[in-house]
């Protein structure tokens, strides 16, 4: 089923073209102030003056011409020459039956051109453990691979693990050192062991010259697939993934082993990649360095910007490994489309990147996408930090949101049992934390705060999982009440409403389609939450004015048929596209 906003759209294009002779996007959006309708078309005053013409009198001509009775009540022409559209009751009744009928993707059509898109998020680096940076990576690229996958497009993710850069020189350059035993046995190595390790190793290469030498030439032999390097190497890189793997499993997100494709994949592909750019002109030697001047692209001073793919020594850098893995994508993953998703720092690096693609020939027919978020911060406003002002592990916060989520659970239901308790408060935590990225726009930098995540009131996951879970008690209810809630919501083949507050819980429900095509179109999580606190409010405005159990016979179904839509279309939001869970109570 096509979404409203579309079928208005066309509807209205066809009456601009017919009216003016001329092609002009009717821009519709939902109306904001329902006074004024449901819909509002704002292309008039641009058609207008493209035709060198009144704006008024052409919306009036517009509206004379226009077939839309099937779908709208009259249109009414508003300020400068909006149209104001308002949804007949018979055409949401309809919509909402269509919406209901549809068990798995509540009427949803996969998109009719299927692209293939490789999206590159969480990429930890390896050999440290993830902290709270990995976080938003990690969460808004899977909630973008789950909705641009239900759109029906092929998902390829990739995570680009930093599993070949010159910490692996410090830190096995100390292992040699100071922990032969490891390197004789690499299996003794743990990943909390490697924490330590690293900052040891990384505090000697600062102040210790002759060892950040001796880590240099580690990284050379790694680079150089060295026997006994390499079998360190491999070991860290292992131990790394039993840390981080069940993070995304704790976390609900979709990465597997078989998406990971690190830094070290790319390796034996850089050397082939600066020839190529040299053999087309495009990268050149500069104070040594082999370099690509992407264009547009300045310095302070106003002289070109490097973007370095070679050093003078010889050694490739991220920047190297990046153009590798975008070659490869596109050629031999066949993308259409690369999403990359970092925090904003490295804008310049992706722009610089994009551009030089661009120069290499490689994305004429490839769409490119840098996704890119604010900080996290702290209650101080500074970058997120522990009172020692050391990193944040994630496993550690994520402990964190669940044991103050049980408190929460406590406090509102302390008649559960103790395993109940339990699966909720991982729910609520894990999804309180998630919840409260996603429903910020992930450019802004927000502050990270327990009790606002975990509030019970606002656009929070616990407030979202209790308008689910209150849904389900008042089917539970039903059953008490010898109401047959399957079999009058089978019996029901046509639908009117009664009640202002029906209808408009029925209009935020058939407008689902229309959220998730934004929020996937502009890969912003934030669209979806909005429009589930919408529809959790609208659902509570509903519930206050109109009885459901109590109901009579001919009210009841409808009433019923909106209580379990909105549960399902909650549970779908929440579970499929934001990967959070729900709790039949709570
Ligand atoms: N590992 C990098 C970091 O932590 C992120 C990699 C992002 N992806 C990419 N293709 N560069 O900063």
């Amino acid at each position: 089923m096509k979404p409203i906003t579309t079928l208005l759209d066309e509807r209205i294009s066809a009456a601009i073209a017919a009216v003016t002779g001329e092609t002009s996007p009717a821009m519709i959006i939902p109306a904001k102030n329902p006074q004024f309708g449901d819909y509002q078309a704002n292309g008039v005053m641009a058609a207008a003056k493209k035709a060198k013409t009144n704006p008024r009198e052409l919306a009036q001509k517009i509206v004379d011409a226009l077939e839309i009775d099937d779908i709208c009540q009259q249109p009414e022409i508003a300020g400068p020459g909006f149209i104001n559209l308002r949804l007949k009751d018979n055409f949401i009744a309809e919509r909402l039956l269509t919406v209901n009928a549809d068990a798995d993707r509540l009427g949803i059509d996969t998109t009719e051109s299927p692209k293939t898109v490789v999206i590159d998020y969480s990429a930890p680096n390896i050999a440290k453990q993830m902290h709270v940076g990995h976080l938003r990576s990690t969460i808004i690229g899977d909630c973008i691979s789950r909705m641009v996958e239900f759109q029906g497009h092929n998902v390829i993710r990739q995570n680009h693990i930093g599993d070949w850069g010159t910490q692996f020189g410090m830190l096995i350059a100390l292992l040699k050192e100071q922990y032969p035993h490891i390197i004789e046995n690499p299996a003794a190595v743990e990943i909390a062991d490697l924490e330590g390790f690293y900052q040891a190793a990384k505090a000697k290469s600062d102040s210790d010259e002759t060892f950040a030498k001796t880590a240099r030439d580690e990284v050379v032999k790694l680079h150089n697939h060295d026997a006994d390097t390499m079998a360190v190497w491999k070991h860290i890189v292992d131990e790394s993934r039993k840390h981080y793997q069940p993070i995304y499993e704790q976390l609900s997100v979709t990465l597997k082993t078989d998406h990971e494709r690190g830094e070290s994949f790319y390796a034996d592909k850089l050397a082939d990649v600066v020839n190529e750019l040299k053999d087309k002109g495009i990268a050149t030697e500069s104070d040594g360095a082999m370099c690509v001047f992407p264009a547009g692209f300045q310095n302070k001073e106003g002289n070109p910007l490097p973007f370095i793919v070679q050093k003078s020594d010889g050694a490739f850098l991220y920047a190297t490994t990046d153009m590798a893995a975008l070659r490869f994508r596109i050629h031999d993953l066949n993308a259409d489309k690369v999403i990359y998703v970092t925090d904003a720092r490295q804008a310049m690096h992706f722009s610089m990147l994009f551009e030089s693609a661009k120069m290499a020939g490689w994305i004429s027919n490839v769409d490119l996408m840098h996704v890119t978020f604010g900080t996290m911060l702290g209650d101080d406003g500074k970058p997120f930090k522990t009172r020692t002002g050391g990193t944040i592990k994630l496993s550690d916060l994520l402990a964190e949101a669940v044991e103050r989520a049980t408190s929460v659970v406590e406090e509102k239901n302390p008649d559960l049992t103790d395993e109940q308790k339990a699966e909720i408060a991982k729910a609520v935590g894990i999804g309180a934390v998630k919840y409260a990225d996603y429903s910020n726009n992930r450019n802004s930098d927000y502050i990270f705060s327990f009790d606002k995540m975990l509030a019970m009131e606002g656009n929070t996951a616990p407030y979202m999982q209790y308008a689910y879970a209150r849904i389900k008690s008042i089917e539970r209810k039903a059953a008490g009440k010898d109401v047959d809630i399957s079999g009058e919501l089978a019996g029901i083949d046509s639908l009117t409403f009664t009640e202002e507050a029906e209808k408009d819980l029925a209009k935020m429900l058939i407008r689902y389609d229309q959220a998730i095509f934004g929020a996937a179109e502009e890969c912003r999580p934030n669209y979806l939450t909005s429009y589930l606190y919408d529809l959790a409010q609208a659902f509570s405005r509903f519930y206050n004015a109109c009885p459901v159990l109590k109901a009579d016979e001919t009210q009841r179904p409808v009433r019923l048929l909106l209580c379990d839509l909105t549960a399902r279309t909650i549970k779908h939001g929440l579970t499929k596209l934001l990967g959070i869970n729900v709790v039949e109570q709570m």
